[in-house]
């Protein structure tokens, strides 16, 4: 068991390797229509050396390693990148550069308009069964800096214009997202990316699949699990830590996310397990396989959904 750990631990590390070494070289072709192309989240190397720099920074770092808000905000042990992969870059993995764009928007999870700081508290108390920070603590604000400079970096970048900075904005309007009326982009990229288009970008969320032939079922799924998952995630499905740091996520019990959160509703579930797992792997699960998996995986214990609390 350790030697495979160990192997799933290079193979970690080599595949985030891969995914900014892809991100930088793809970012130096420039794309003339926004028109079913991915963004690429422009180069980290150019964001600013300022105030709103450290900002966008200090988003990245929380970001990736969430646990620094154990205890205060995080209550289990995930990270925001382990469901948004590579820094919440990829594409069909949410990435932030399309979920910026797409808010204020109405949910009818909470019934209500939701400003991107609001959809990112709600991965707070869900996915990370958490507390929620204020819309106007430095944490927040963070996330939305790096969030709001990966979406009009990758914007300019797609339009050719590298040289052009990501403008400071207020930071009202920062936590409101790319969809407020009184959101402006750059004006050399707005006719490219209009207000009705935006929250549609190619690659937001995750890509739908087709029900499967066969009702899901959690048997089947738990021989997926075992071929396909338990190397990396563990038989007990807890993941594995290395030097007590959680190298691979746990995928139920108390230090998953809750009953409420997005990844527990089986289709959203089979979406992101179809196009991202295994991990950095070449096998591809069939459509029924991730059906099946994600059926399993969410038939496991798991910390109550807070709401029902009371
Ligand atoms: C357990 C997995 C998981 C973790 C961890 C997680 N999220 Fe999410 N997140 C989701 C799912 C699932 C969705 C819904 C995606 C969809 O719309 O299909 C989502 C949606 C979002 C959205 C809206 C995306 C869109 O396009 O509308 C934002 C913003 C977001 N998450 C931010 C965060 C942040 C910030 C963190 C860390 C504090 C985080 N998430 C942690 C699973 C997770
Ligand atoms: C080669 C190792 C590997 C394999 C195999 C693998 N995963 Fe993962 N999985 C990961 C890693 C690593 C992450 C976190 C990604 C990151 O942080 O960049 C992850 C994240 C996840 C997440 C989101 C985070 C969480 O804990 O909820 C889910 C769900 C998931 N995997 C399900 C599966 C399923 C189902 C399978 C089998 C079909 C599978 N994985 C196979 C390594 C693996």
């Amino acid at each position: 068991m350790i030697i495979n750990t160990q192997k799933a631990i290079n193979l970690l590390l080599a595949s985030s390797f891969l995914f900014s070494f892809s991100a930088s070289a793809a970012a130096k072709e420039p794309i003339s229509s926004p028109e079913g192309k991915y963004l690429v989240a422009r180069n980290f190397s150019t964001i600013p050396d300022d105030a709103f720099g450290e900002q966008i920074k200090r988003g990245y770092s929380l970001f990736t390693n969430s646990q620094q808000m154990r205890g205060k905000y995080v209550m289990n042990e995930l990270n925001c990148t382990n469901c948004h992969l590579a820094s919440g870059r990829k594409e069909n993995a949410a990435p932030m550069w399309a979920a910026y764009m797409a808010y204020p928007a109405y949910r009818s999870k909470n019934d209500r308009i939701n400003s991107f700081a609001d959809r990112v508290q709600g991965c707070f108390s869900y996915s990370m069964n958490g507390i929620a920070p204020a819309n106007d603590s430095p944490e927040l604000i963070a996330l939305a800096s790096y969030s709001y400079w990966l979406a009009v970096g990758s914007m300019l970048d797609q339009q050719g214009l590298h040289d052009v900075a990501v403008p400071e904005i207020s930071n009202e309007i920062l936590m409101q997202g790319g969809l407020h009326k009184e959101f402006t982009l750059p004006a050399a990229i707005a006719k490219a990316y209009p207000i009705d288009k935006r929250n549609q970008l190619p690659g937001r969320g995750f890509k739908m699949l087709d029900k499967p032939a066969l009702e899901p079922s959690s048997d089947r799924g738990k021989i997926v699990f075992n071929d396909h998952c338990a190397q990396c995630h563990g038989p007990d499905g807890q993941g594995y830590k290395a030097n007590g740091v959680q190298s691979f996520p746990p995928l139920w019990g108390d230090n998953s996310y809750n009953w409420g959160a997005g990844m527990h509703n089986v289709d959203t579930a089979a979406y992101f397990i179809a196009e991202n797992m295994p991990f950095a792997q070449s096998i591809k699960l069939t459509p029924q396989q991730a059906w099946d998996v994600a059926t399993f995986m969410n038939s496991h214990e798991r910390p109550i959904d807070p709401r029902k609390k009371k």
